[in-house]
């Protein structure tokens, strides 16, 4: 099995249960890994660099959570929170360039406590952006609770992409195809692949016990992406806007449970 922080590869599949031992840890690290992106909201401001971002959040997470930042050093990843801005796909790196009026960013969090992993981003608009970046950002944010209602024991992964795609389509936009959410618990990226596109009752089907994460990824362009030469930072090959929403999902026995629920989804 290789899972190169959520990229996509052909394995053979060995998808964990977990008790409810192992589900309450990952209750308590998804709730830390909302309340990083909560905490963070307020910083989010024409002006900040990435690198600020990664450091607040660093801290917190250490400090204040005493808990680990996942991304630091996980496959030479260098910082502690990915920052994908505008163009940017997923897994940007946070440097120290400011962020100003009119960017789109998402912010992914991923929290270890107690040997059990949270993942969960958001897009943040900086300052007040066009109209188009919204729908793009909002969009987004639908195609991923509509993946997300699919959830319960019974459905395949196939029925979570199908809803996801189609919700992207209809809209214009296209789903990016070489990364995906993933199986999620004592390790960061485990079994199954969860791609954010598909078709009907295809692929694996979910049974209670399972937690995944639902990230999907849509372009305003064409679908394909690129990685740049920092060897993570992943871009849309056409320069259009791209955006990301993640949760951590629970299946129940009769249907999900979102472990990085924030306050403001209530
Ligand atoms: N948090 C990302 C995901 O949702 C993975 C980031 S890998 C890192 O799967 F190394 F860039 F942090
Ligand atoms: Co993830
Ligand atoms: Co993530």
């Amino acid at each position: 099995m290789d899972h190169l922080s959520g990229s996509v590869s052909k394995n053979l599949m060995s998808i964990i249960i977990k008790t409810a031992a192992e589900i309450e840890k990952m209750r308590v690290a998804g709730k830390l890994t909302a309340e990083v992106l909560e905490m963070i909201a307020e910083y989010v401001v024409p002006g900040v660099t990435t690198n600020e971002l990664n450091q607040i959040c660093h801290d917190y997470i250490v400090d204040v959570q005493k808990a680990i930042p996942a991304p630091l050093n996980y496959r030479g990843f260098p910082k502690s929170i990915c920052t994908s801005v505008n163009q940017q796909v997923c897994h940007g790196i946070p440097s120290d360039k400011k962020l100003k009026a009119g960017d789109i960013v998402n912010v992914d969090i991923t929290v270890i406590k107690d040997g059990y992993h949270g993942d969960s981003s958001k897009m943040f608009a900086v300052g007040t952006v066009s109209q188009y970046a919204q729908r793009l950002m909002s969009v987004t944010r639908e195609a991923m609770f509509l993946g997300i209602e699919q959830v319960k024991p019974g459905c395949t992964l196939g029925d979570i992409g199908h809803a996801i795609q189609t919700h992207a389509e209809n809209n214009r936009y296209s789903v990016v195809q070489e990364y995906c959410g993933h199986g999620i618990g004592k390790s960061f990226h485990e079994d199954p692949q969860v791609l954010h596109y598909g078709k009907p009752n295809t692929g694996v089907r979910l049974e209670a016990g399972m937690i995944i994460t639902i990230e999907p990824m849509l372009n305003m362009g064409k679908r394909h992406v690129k990685v740049l030469g920092d060897a993570w930072t992943v871009i849309t090959k056409d320069r259009s806007l791209s955006a990301q929403w993640e949760h951590t999902v629970l299946v129940t026995p009769t249907g999900y449970d979102i472990l990085t629920l924030r306050q403001e989804e209530l």
